[in-house]
């Protein structure tokens, strides 16, 4: 995953300015504070309720400078000011070392071998099972290591306010081999900075594969923070979900497929969006891991056409060219790309 959508707020400095206005807009529906006390002052123009005017206009800009220390967010009461520094943001467990030369390193793609028959069987039967090459990926590393930040430079240089709110991260699976599993628990747990991340919530679809029960419980409990729910019947991917959902303790749901792995910096910007908005749901820019090598394709620092998800009137999803930034208002790689309702199917 690449640097989520993002605000041009959080890139700023700390400026009053910006503040005052994004501060305003939620209390007056749009415009900036100077030109309210305009308005009123026109309608009612004689000195005395002038004087009043101006007194309340200047008690108001007060409230609202004063507004960022006395509201939950941008900082939380009990937050130190500021952004965080790295140290602040260290993950939950240092990754180990890896081998520069192993399987996959770096998210490189597997490579291939001359295969002995056995080899090629399990490969052939990896691939019925989970339809990716789970050859591949049980050889290599559950650590892996992504290699260098290739994100554009503004996601790199993007700073993040304290407080962001914590998140319990919520993984479904059914029948999911043990290496893509683990390999996406530990990708969160070597990238989710440990101060925001609560828990992890491994939710079981009713699997039947042996490897994904006692063991996996067994293995879970030296991870302290991953927990392993059960569906004794299969329900399906939204209804596990919502089992996750019920027994999560973060303030913000995060929702992951269980083969996944995460790049550098995932989460704060998705955190930071809903800081802003605690109305939205957020998406990171997702990039793939290839089906037959498990090659990570890396995001690229330069610009890009993206896309966008889309529903039609049956619920449908699919996909979308986003328009050109200067079309929907987008100045930096950290700025959103809004989702899209489509009207009619196809459109
Ligand atoms: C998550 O944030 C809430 C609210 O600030 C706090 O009460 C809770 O202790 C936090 N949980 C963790 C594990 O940090
Ligand atoms: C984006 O798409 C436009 C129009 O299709 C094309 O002209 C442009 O070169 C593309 N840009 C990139 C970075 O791929």
């Amino acid at each position: 995953m690449q640097c989520a959508a993002y605000s041009p707020f959080f890139k700023n400095a700390y400026s009053t300015d910006v503040f005052f206005v994004i501060t305003f807009q939620p209390y007056l529906g749009g415009e900036a504070g100077s030109s309210v006390g305009f308005t009123m002052c026109k309608g009612i123009c004689r000195r005395t309720y002038r004087g009043i005017v101006v007194t309340l206009c200047l008690l108001f800009s007060l409230y609202v400078i004063l507004y960022p220390y006395n509201n939950t967010f941008p900082p939380a009461v009990n937050c130190p000011r500021g952004f965080y520094v790295k140290a602040e943001l260290r993950p939950h467990l240092q990754r180990p070392p890896q081998d520069r030369a192993g399987q996959g390193a770096g998210g490189s793609a597997f490579a291939l071998q001359p295969m002995s028959p056995e080899g090629q069987k399990e490969k052939t039967q990896g691939f019925a099972k989970s339809r990716f090459n789970q050859f591949a990926s049980d050889r290599i590393s559950l650590h892996r290591d992504l290699g260098e930040d290739t994100r554009h430079p503004d996601c790199v240089e993007q700073k993040f306010w304290r407080c962001l709110p914590n998140t319990s991260v919520i993984i479904v699976f059914h029948n999911e081999p043990w290496s893509t599993l683990l390999r996406t628990v530990y990708s969160v747990l070597h990238t989710a900075p440990a101060a925001l991340l609560t828990e992890i919530l491994l939710v079981d679809d009713a699997s039947t594969d042996d490897h994904l029960k006692k063991p996996l419980d067994e293995y879970v409990k030296q991870l302290k923070i991953v927990r392993v729910l059960r569906q004794s019947k299969r329900k399906g991917l939204v209804t596990a979900r919502l089992v996750g959902a019920k027994a999560a303790q973060g303030e913000v749901l995060t929702f992951l497929d269980s083969h996944c792995e995460c790049f550098t910096g995932w989460l704060e910007p998705l955190l930071a969006r809903i800081a802003e908005e605690p109305t939205s749901v957020v998406s990171p820019r997702i990039v793939k891991i290839d089906k037959d090598s498990l090659k990570f394709h890396k995001p690229l620092p330069g610009l890009h056409n993206y896309s966008r998800g889309t529903f039609d009137w049956k619920l449908t999803f699919g996909w979308d060219h986003s328009p050109p930034n200067e079309k929907i208002g987008r100045k930096t790689e950290t700025d959103p790309i809004r989702a899209k309702w489509s009207p009619l199917p196809g459109l």
